[in-house]
Parts: structure tokens; sequence; C-alpha cells
């Protein structure tokens, strides 16, 4: 049985920066399987015309090109969702970039291209939208990574950018506060048939050795990652604000192998 009700969200419209495809897809479609209207917004047009078809079709999904480093593109975008859905009540920004690559392998616009896509992309998510939704009960929430606070080798870009975005929403969540609006933000662990993860851990092997750093031994799903948006987009988390909500089996609390016999130093 859902552990939610069935119309949860009716009424209520959302907006999903990056959710033509992966987690925030699978956002959008838990969002959208509770009731509410969902537009979804990335680079590729007809990736995010499917990933509305994929969602239900156009009496519940509107799908967006838009490209989040440009702010003119993400307040069309917005404009766009307002325009067809009436009203904005809860922004997810989830668009990012990486690849697998050392700093000295980087270029200048290599990092530069994943600190605009991820950080300065969800400031202007963040800042775009709320002329939209500044109102009590307001719910805006970014997707963050566990690079953000534990450093990760030939991850310089995306430690520095998901690091960035942690602070973000700590701030804008005391800025906005007071209005009743609340900022908060998921940080996922490995989650399976991900884009990110198909970078990540290209090969089973891979794949094999980081399931045994997780406590709870397993990649995660995207529907556990659309649960916690739904809590913390739902009046249940109507005190939650400046959170970073970790959704990662454990990952975060370090290499977990031992219990099997090595002590994760060798
Ligand atoms: P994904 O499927 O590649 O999703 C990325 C989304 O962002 C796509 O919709 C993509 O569409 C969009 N996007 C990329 N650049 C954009 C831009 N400049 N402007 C607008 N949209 C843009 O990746 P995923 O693996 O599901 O990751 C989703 C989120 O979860 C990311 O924030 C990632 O950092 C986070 N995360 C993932 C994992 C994991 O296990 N996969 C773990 C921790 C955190 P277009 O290409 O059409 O633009
Ligand atoms: N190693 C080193 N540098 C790399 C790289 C790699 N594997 N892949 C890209 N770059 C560099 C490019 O060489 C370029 O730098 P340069 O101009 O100095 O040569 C810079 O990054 C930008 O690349 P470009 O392909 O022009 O960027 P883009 O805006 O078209 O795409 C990316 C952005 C690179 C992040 C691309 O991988 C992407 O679109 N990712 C979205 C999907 C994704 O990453 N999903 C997982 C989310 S966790």
């Amino acid at each position: 049985m859902d552990p939610f009700r069935a119309n949860l969200f009716a009424g209520k419209t959302a907006f999903i920066a990056g959710g033509t495809s992966g987690i925030n897809l699978g956002i959008a479609k838990r969002l959208a399987g509770l009731g509410a209207k969902v537009s979804v917004a990335g680079r590729n047009p007809e990736k995010a015309e499917g990933a509305a078809r994929e969602i239900g079709g156009t009496d519940i999904a509107l799908g967006l090109s838009c490209d989040v480093r440009i702010y003119q593109s993400v307040e069309e975008a917005l404009q766009k969702a307002v325009d067809t859905f009436g009203k904005l009540d809860i922004v997810i920004s989830g668009a990012a970039g990486n690849f697998v690559a050392p700093a000295l392998g980087m270029s200048a616009n290599g990092f530069r291209t994943v600190v605009d896509i991820d950080l300065n992309g969800t400031f202007n998510v963040f800042r775009a939208c709320y002329q939209h939704l500044n109102r009590p009960g307001a719910s805006l929430i970014a997707i963050t990574a566990g690079q953000a606070v534990n450093a990760a080798m030939l991850q310089a870009h995306v430690c520095a950018a998901k690091a960035g975005i942690n602070q973000l929403c700590r701030v804008l969540a005391m800025e906005w506060g007071p209005d009743g609006v609340r900022v908060n933000g998921i940080s996922p662990g490995p989650i399976a048939d991900t884009e990110g993860m198909a970078r990540l851990a290209p090969t089973p092997e891979a794949e094999t050795a980081i399931k045994a750093r997780v406590p709870l031994r397993r990649y995660g799903t995207k529907e556990e990652i659309g649960d916690a948006a739904v809590f913390l987009s739902s009046d249940a988390a109507r005190y939650v604000t400046g959170t970073i909500l970790d959704v990662d089996g454990g990952s975060q609390l370090g290499d977990a192998r031992s219990r099997d016999g090595s002590n994760g130093l060798t």
C-alpha cells in the first residue's frame, strides 16, 4: 500500500528543473501520482516532451525546454509552467552534469560547466521561481549529493558545486523562512538505473564495490528519492527547513565493509 494519501497533492503544481530523466523524472512521477500537475524542464525539448508523455500526458504534465545556466531561459520556462497550470507550489532544482576526471585533467571550462549547471543553475531556478511561490506552504528542494560533504577524488567540480548548493539552501531557508517558504535539499546515495551511476560506476565490478561500502548494501531506487521529495513537499514537513535529507542507505556514515572482514583501509 502506498504510504501516502492518494490525493496528497491535489490542487498543487510543481516545476522540476532537470526533471526529464533519471531521479528527477522519478520525483515528477511520484508527485503526479499523488495528484500534482508537474512541469519538467531540460535542455532537450524532445526528451522533455517524452518525459511529459511518460508522466501522464497534457492534462497533468508539461515538458519544457530550458537551460538552467541561462537566467532568462529559466524565467521563460517558469512562466510557461504558470501559464499552463495557473500557479506554483513546489519547485525542485535537480539539473546536473558530471564526468569523472582528475582536477589536472579538467579544463577551466570543464570545471565551470559543472558548477554552472549545478550551483548557478540552482540559484537561477530558486531566484526566478520566488515571485511565483512567495507564500506560506511553498516548498523548494535542491538535489545535492554526498560529494557536498565527503571529498571524492576525480570529482572536484561536483564536490565544489554540491557543497555550494547545501549552503545556498541554508541561506535561502533563513532569508525566505519569514515568508513561510521552506528550502531543503535531498542528498541521494547511489541510485539504480541512472546516468549518474552509469558514469561513476560503469562496470559490474565497480557497482559491486560501491554496494559493499553502503550500510544497507544496495543501490537506492528513484521511487525512494521520490518518497523523500513527497515528504519534504508535504505539510508533514511543515516545520522542516534548511535541512539536507540524506537518502543514501547510510552511505555518508562511511565505508561499511568492515563487518565483512575488511576495515576499509586496504
Ligand atoms: P540525469 O538523468 O542525467 O538527469 C539530469 C537532468 O538534468 C536531465 O533531465 C537533463 O536533461 C538535465 N540537465 C542537464 N543539464 C541541464 C541544463 N544545463 N539545463 C537544464 N537541464 C539540464 O541524472 P541523474 O543521475 O538522474 O541525476 C539527477 C540528480 O541527482 C542530479 O542532481 C545528480 O547530481 C543527483 N544525484 C544523482 C545520484 C545518482 O546515483 N544518479 C546520486 C546523488 C545525486 P537534458 O540533458 O535534456 O538537459
Ligand atoms: N573529462 C574532462 N573534461 C570533460 C569531460 C571529461 N570526461 N567531459 C566534458 N569535459 C569538458 C569538455 O572538454 C569541455 O571543456 P573544454 O571546452 O575546455 O574542452 C567542458 O567539459 C564542457 O563540455 P561540453 O561537452 O561543451 O559541455 P555541455 O554543456 O555540452 O555538457 C556535460 C555538459 C559535460 C556535464 C555533459 O556531460 C552533460 O550534458 N551532462 C548531463 C548529464 C549528466 O551528467 N548526468 C549525470 C548527473 S549526476
